[in-house]
């Protein structure tokens, strides 16, 4: 039962990156919270991040077809990379966008997701807690399955 969790660009930089917009945690510190939370509902992560489109490319058409589900928050390209969409449509795993930031009362260029409409649904705007939400949502649709 293991669950991937991406990150894309610059999510690596959390904790000094606009702590007012994407809070004063750590990427590291994140993955310790959903860890956590895993451990509490007897499932399995898997993280990564990268600042490369194809490198998650990469990694979602190899660890994706196997996974249970995916929660991927994919930064900048989520507002244009179609190749990212097209890797999603792929993958018949429930997949979560998350966002720290709520894109939608951003840059109007933030509020479109091309990558949206290639996944179960998104949390936007709940902080590291979206990612945690969308734990506990796929792990009750496996169990519902
Ligand atoms: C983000 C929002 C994106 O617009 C931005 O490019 C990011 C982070 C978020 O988590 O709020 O890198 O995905």
């Amino acid at each position: 039962m293991t669950y991937l969790v991406v990150n894309g660009p610059n999510l690596n930089t959390l904790g000094r990156r606009d702590p007012a917009l994407y809070g004063t945690l750590t990427l590291q510190e994140i993955q310790d919270r959903i860890t956590r939370r895993g451990k509490e509902l007897g499932v399995d992560l898997s993280f990564f991040q990268s600042n490369s489109e194809g490198a998650i490319i990469d990694h979602l058409q190899q660890n994706g077809p196997s996974c249970e589900g995916i929660i991927i928050n994919p930064g900048a390209l989520t507002h244009y990379s179609v190749a990212l969409r097209d890797a999603l449509a792929d993958l018949s795993v429930p997949i979560v966008e998350v966002h720290l930031s709520n894109i939608h009362a951003r840059e109007a260029f933030r509020r479109r997701s091309v990558t949206a409409g290639a996944v179960s649904g998104q949390i936007a705007g709940l902080g590291w807690r979206g990612y945690v939400a969308a734990l506990e949502y796929l792990v009750n649709e496996s169990s519902n399955s």
